[in-house]
């Protein structure tokens, strides 16, 4: 009988993939050694496979010229990352290696970009979109790079204030978007999206507060579906609608020629995952080329806003399995050295499944086990699978250490986690290692951050250092009666 965990694997998927492989008995993720990572750096550790995005990148690009050519399309692509999935240096110097724009949502992603124009890494010509519900401090910072010259940042309005808002401190002619505020899934808690101006209110604003506004030019739809681009009913319907208001628009706007379908594109979550890219992004210029040459208006240019989709597939973690905790007849603890609520936030908060597998001893027989996180949080555990409902590793034996992989955990994970921040139970974040590839695209790895230590999380509580708890206690002032 075939016991071994790599003919389990065999048995239920194609083996080996693009992306993982073995050696002797090891798994290897795009090459990378991960028992020599492991040996070099130690687990627990999560790192960034930088070379990975730089690849999807270029996969979607190719996707849409083949779309784009097939259809015989007449506006352009453009490709812009979505900031807020991971605003860490290294992952934006090298998506912006690749000609692309930047999506922001906060004000603080605008210092992100002036940064990133001093260092000459993004020019007035790339396009900025800015979204999110914006405040003061957001206004300001994108008045500040339009008056500086940015001429194709354009902030994506999403309620009736902002244009005012924007026309006040910005000193130059500018111009917008307008967010669709799309209906929500039928299943969903509510009826339609908090972000964005609802359908039938865009053509109304437009006519108030844009047409006869001579400052502003509106240049861009912008439609972003919650669950994502899926080849579902819900999907297609609601890019019908977009594309009906992007046409009554355009018939009376002409400066209007960009249509921005969001992010949203899914990433590999299982070993059984299969989502033809190709295959819905013909779909999607073909039905907004039908729509368009129907209604007689030019085919917008289209932008694309990839988060998960640019930088997802970069990252991973590695635990060990530290002990094996047999609390009855079936269920088995496999208690990993870190934590899945603060390492990998969305495992716990929205039931987000990565590819999980042995990093090592593939050749050993397989149990059925549950993964537990080392917080006292009942809720710190992962078991089940995308594609098996249950968990299976080689069987746990305390003299043969055994080492577990999420992958794919690139996007989100960090800023949700409030990376550097605290950590329930004071688990402390892993150590961060980068993985690029030299000239000669041999591996180099770099750590990026440390393990948190006690003195870190001991100093955000605020308490003093050894060093200095002889001294006096904080300063106290007095709260002053402002009534
Ligand atoms: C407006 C907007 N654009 C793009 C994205 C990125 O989505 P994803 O990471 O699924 O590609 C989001 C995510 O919430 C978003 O709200």
């Amino acid at each position: 009988m075939k016991t071994k965990y790599i003919d389990l694997i065999e048995q239920t998927f194609h083996f080996p993939q693009e992306e993982f492989s073995l050696q002797n008995s090891q798994l290897q993720f795009h090459g990378i050694d991960l028992m020599k990572l492991i040996a070099q750096y130690g687990a627990p550790l999560k790192f960034t496979y930088l070379p990975k995005i730089s690849e999807n990148i270029n996969r979607a690009k190719g996707w849409f010229d083949n779309a784009i050519k097939e259809n015989n399309y007449a506006g352009n692509y453009n490709y812009c990352y979505c900031t807020k999935s991971s605003h860490f240096k290294h992952v934006l110097n090298e998506a912006l290696k690749n000609h692309i724009h930047i999506e922001t949502s906060s004000a603080f992603d605008i210092d992100i970009v002036e940064n990133l124009k001093m260092q000459g890494k993004i020019t007035n010509d790339t396009y900025v979109i800015s979204n999110g519900f914006k405040r003061d401090q957001y206004i300001q910072n994108i008045a500040r790079l339009i008056n500086n010259g940015h001429h194709n940042c354009i902030p994506i309005i999403d309620n009736y204030e902002e244009l005012n808002l924007l026309s006040d401190v910005i000193d130059k002619d500018f111009q917008v978007g307008i967010r669709i505020a799309s209906e929500e899934e039928p299943k969903f808690e509510f009826y339609t999206s908090r972000l964005g101006i609802g359908y039938r209110n865009i053509v109304p604003f437009y006519n108030n507060q844009i047409k006869n506004n001579p400052k502003v030019k509106l240049k861009m739809l912008h439609f972003f579906i919650n669950t994502g681009i899926r080849d579902t009913a819900y999907y297609w319907n609601e890019l019908q609608k977009c594309l009906k208001v992007y046409i009554n628009l355009k018939k009376i706007c002409p400066s209007l020629d960009s249509l921005n379908i969001g992010g949203g594109f899914p990433i590999k979550n299982s070993l059984a995952f299969d989502y033809d890219y190709q295959y819905i992004i013909n779909e999607i210029i073909n039905q907004i080329q039908i729509a368009c040459e129907e209604a007689r208006v030019d085919a917008p240019n289209i932008f694309t806003e990839f988060g998960s989709f640019t930088v997802g597939e970069s990252g991973g973690a590695i635990y060990e399995v530290l002990y094996q905790k047999q609390q009855n007849d079936r269920e088995k603890w496999n208690m990993i050295n870190s934590s899945f609520i603060t390492t990998m936030p969305d495992t716990w908060a929205i039931n987000k499944r990565f590819v999980m597998l042995p990093v090592n001893r593939w050749d050993d027989e397989y149990e059925r086990v549950l993964l537990g996180g080392l917080t006292c949080d009942s809720d710190d555990y992962y078991n089940s699978e995308q594609h098996m409902n249950a968990i299976y590793l080689p069987k746990y034996k305390k003299d043969k250490p055994l080492y577990i992989g999420f992958f794919n955990t690139g996007a989100y994970q960090e800023t949700i986690g409030g990376f550097g921040g605290l950590q329930h139970c004071l688990i402390p974040q892993p150590k961060h290692i980068i993985i690029d590839q030299d000239e000669e695209s041999n591996l180099i790895t770099s750590v990026f951050a440390e393990q948190q230590t006690s003195e870190q999380l001991l100093s955000i509580l605020g308490y003093q250092k050894k060093s200095e708890r002889a001294s006096e206690p904080f300063e106290t002032q007095t709260l002053e009666n402002t009534i």
